[in-house]
C-alpha cells in the first residue's frame, strides 16, 4: 500500500506551520535568566512597586461580594462605562459609546490579537513600524497577515514619508501605531499622525493603535495624541489599551479596545471564543482605576521621569550610547562602544551572568536580527533602590572594557 502514516513520534511533536514561524519571546527568556542569575531585571517591562491601594481594595471587595462568575463577554457594564467616562475627561470631544464601542479583553495582548483576527484576512498587508514591540510579528502571522515594515530612524525615531507612502497599496488593510512607542520611547507627533490619516483615508486602511503607555510620557500636558482624535481617523481606528502599565497591574490581564461599533462587533466575536472574558473582580477594580483623579497621572509621569533620568545617567556613565525616550519606560542604547563585537544576544547574556543586570537584545525588535546587533533595551518601571543597584552594577561595564 503506497499510503504510509507519519511516524507517531514525529507527528506528535509537529508544530503548526504558524507556530513554527516564530520563536519563544526573548523578553520572557531574559526574565528567566535574570531569576537564575539573581540579576536586576531591567528586561521585562513590569513594575516592582505596588499598585494603587484603591485598586487592591476594590478587587478584594469585589471578590468578597462574590463578583466571581463570568462577566458579560465584552466587559462588565460598569467597567465599560467608566472607561468611556475617563476617555471623555482625558480627551474632551472623544465620545465613546460603552454599549457598542468597547470590548474588554485579557490585557492589551489579547486586545491586539483579537483585533487582528477579527478585522484582518489572510493575505492582507499590515504596516508595522520597525523597531517594533515583539508581539506584533506573531500577531500578524497568527492572523495570516503579511507585515510591511517601515523604519523609524534615530535620533528622533521619525519615519521617512516617502517610505511610508510606498508601503501603502490596495492590499493594505491596517497600520499598527504604538504611541508612546516601545522600544524607542517615540511619541507620534500631530504632523506624523496627519500623514498617516491622509494615507489611511486615501487607501481605506484601518489604524490599530496600541496606547498602553498613554500616561507615561515626558512631554507634558497634551503630549500624547490618540490617533482616534485625529481628523479623519475616528471611524477607522481601533485603540488598544490596558490597566497593566498605567496602574502597575501587569499580572491582572485586563485590557480593552475602543473602536466604531461595526469593528467592535468583529473584535467581540473573536474575543468571546478566545478567552470568554477578563477576570470579573478585576474589572470591578478597573472602575476604581478609571475613577482616580487627574493628579494620579501627573504624579505617575513625574515619578517615571525621575526613574528615566536616573537610568539614562547611569547608562551614559557606563559607556552606552543613550537614546533618551520621550515616552514609555524603556531606554534604547547603542552598544558600539561597550560591545565592539556587535553580538547583542551574547552581550545581553554576559550582562546578566557577569554584571548582574538583565536587558533585552536589540534583535528582538527587528525582522532582520542584524539590524539590532548594536542595540540593547533597558526597562525602568522600578523602585529607586532597584535602579540604583542596577546603576552600581552597570559601572563595571565601563571598568571591564
Ligand atoms: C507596546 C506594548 N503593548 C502591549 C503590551 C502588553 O500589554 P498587556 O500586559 O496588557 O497584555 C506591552 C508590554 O510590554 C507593550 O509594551
Amino acid at each position: 500500500m503506497a499510503y504510509s502514516q507519519p511516524a507517531p513520534a514525529a507527528a506528535a511533536s509537529r508544530l503548526s506551520a504558524k507556530a513554527a514561524t516564530f520563536t519563544e519571546s526573548v523578553i520572557r527568556e531574559m526574565t528567566r535568566l535574570a531569576i537564575a542569575h539573581g540579576a536586576v531585571n531591567l528586561a521585562q517591562g513590569f513594575p516592582d512597586f505596588s499598585c494603587p491601594a484603591e485598586l487592591k481594595d476594590a478587587a478584594k471587595a469585589a471578590i468578597d461580594a462574590d463578583d466571581n462568575q463570568y462577566a458579560i463577554t465584552w466587559g462588565a457594564p460598569a467597567f465599560r462605562a467608566s472607561i468611556a467616562a475617563k476617555v471623555a475627561r482625558a480627551y474632551p470631544g472623544w465620545d465613546v459609546d460603552p454599549d457598542t464601542q468597547i470590548c474588554v479583553t485579557c490585557g492589551a495582548t489579547e486586545a491586539m490579537i483579537a483585533t487582528m483576527l477579527g478585522l484582518v484576512d489572510p493575505g492582507d498587508e499590515v504596516i508595522l513600524f520597525e523597531p517594533f514591540y515583539e508581539n506584533y510579528g506573531p500577531d500578524a502571522v497568527l492572523s495570516g497577515a503579511v507585515p510591511r515594515l517601515v523604519r523609524l530612524r534615530a535620533p528622533d525615531w521619525t519615519f521617512d514619508e516617502a517610505e511610508l507612502r510606498a508601503a501603502f497599496s490596495d492590499r493594505t488593510r491596517a497600520i499598527v501605531v504604538n504611541t508612546p512607542h516601545n522600544p524607542t520611547g517615540k511619541m507620534f507627533s500631530r504632523a506624523e499622525l496627519d500623514v498617516i490619516a491622509e494615507l489611511c483615508q486615501r487607501h481605506d486602511v484601518l489604524v490599530i493603535t496600541d496606547e498602553i503607555y498613554e500616561h507615561i510620557h515626558y512631554l507634558g500636558p497634551g503630549g500624547h495624541i490618540p490617533p482616534a482624535t485625529v481628523p479623519g481617523l475616528a471611524d477607522r481606528t481601533v485603540t488598544v489599551n490596558a490597566l497593566s502599565k498605567t496602574y502597575a497591574v501587569t499580572g491582572w490581564r485586563v485590557g480593552w479596545t475602543i473602536a466604531p461599533a461595526a469593528l467592535t462587533a468583529g473584535i467581540r466575536k473573536v474575543h468571546d471564543f478566545l478567552t470568554v472574558g477578563a477576570a470579573a473582580p478585576l474589572q470591578a477594580a478597573g472602575v476604581a482605576a478609571m475613577g482616580l483623579p487627574a493628579s494620579y497621572y501627573t504624579d505617575l509621569a513625574a515619578a517615571y521621569q525621575a526613574r528615566r533620568d536616573l537610568l539614562c545617567d547611569a547608562l551614559t556613565e557606563a559607556g552606552f550610547g543613550v537614546s533618551q525616550p520621550s515616552g514609555a519606560y524603556y531606554v534604547m542604547c547603542d552598544t558600539s562602544a561597550v560591545d565592539p563585537d556587535g553580538d547583542d544576544v551574547a552581550f545581553a547574556r554576559r550582562l546578566v551572568s557577569e554584571i548582574g543586570v538583565a536587558a533585552v537584545p536589540g534583535s528582538s525588535f527587528f525582522a532582520d536580527p542584524a539590524d539590532g546587533r548594536h542595540i540593547i533595551r533597558f526597562a525602568f518601571p522600578k523602585r529607586e533602590e532597584t535602579l540604583r543597584e542596577a546603576a552600581s552594577r552597570l559601572r563595571r561595564v565601563r571598568a571591564g572594557r
